[in-house]
């Protein structure tokens, strides 16, 4: 059983195929996290985001995997756990900017696809209704606002301290879902047969019992 969920950044995928992971007992797997990896890998490798040839050669050295452990996914890259340096605004804009590389995308979706056909999956990312699980049974397409996604991300960025400002974070978040629905390969859109959900106005808990009510069916 496969449950795809894809939309823009900010949505609330990871929280919510977190939470119907656990109460399935599927597993999660979050795909941002690998296009974030190999974005980590070529910034430390110094490797500016317009140097197309470069990356397509370079991706090759870059070995990724998953691992599960006490239920959470850990990305390895070369041998080391990444998780830790995932989660910043440089490494998210950098994936952005790198995964539009067919070759990176092909590395990963391999490795997507290979964990969904050996276990129960939520996996969530950009194209994953469209091209990595296509005969996906639960396909949803998630959204909100980016007026929404920006005031969630500000809120996040305060509780951990910070003084962030909102009109910034709202104009990233834009400039990414323009580049990510722009692409040219897997560009981020709703497949025909996916679930709209527009998240701006519910809890997480509706969101997640829709979808549970979607698997159900
Ligand atoms: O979901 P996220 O913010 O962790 O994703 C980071 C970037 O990775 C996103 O801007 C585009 C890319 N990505 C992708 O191209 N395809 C996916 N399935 C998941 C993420």
């Amino acid at each position: 059983m496969n449950i795809a969920i894809d939309g823009p950044a900010g949505a609330g995928k990871s929280t919510i195929a977190k939470r119907i992971a656990k109460e399935l007992g599927y597993i999660y797997v979050d795909t941002g996290a690998m296009y974030r990896a190999m974005a980590l890998f070529f910034i430390r490798k110094g490797v500016d985001p317009s140097a197309t040839e470069l990356i397509d050669t370079m991706c090759k050295d870059a070995q990724i995997s998953i691992e599960y452990r006490n239920g959470e996914q850990v990305v390895v890259l070369n041998g080391e756990n990444v998780n830790a340096f995932l989660r910043t605004e440089e490494v998210g804009n950098m994936a952005s900017a790198t995964s539009v590389n067919p070759n990176v995308r092909k590395k990963l979706v391999e490795l997507q696809q290979e964990l969904a056909a050996k276990n129960d999956v939520v996996m969530d990312g950009r194209d994953i209704c469209t091209v990595v699980l296509p005969k996906a049974e639960v396909k949803v397409f998630l959204t909100a606002g980016s007026d929404v996604r920006a005031k969630r991300r500000y809120d996040e960025l305060v509780a951990k301290g910070e003084n962030p400002d909102i009109k910034k974070i709202e104009a990233d978040i834009i400039e990414r879902d323009n580049r990510d629905m722009n692409r040219e390969v897997s560009p981020l859109k709703q497949a025909p047969d996916a679930t709209f959900v527009d998240s701006s106005y519910m809890t997480i808990e509706e969101v997640v019992e829709t979808i549970i009510g979607l698997t159900k069916k």
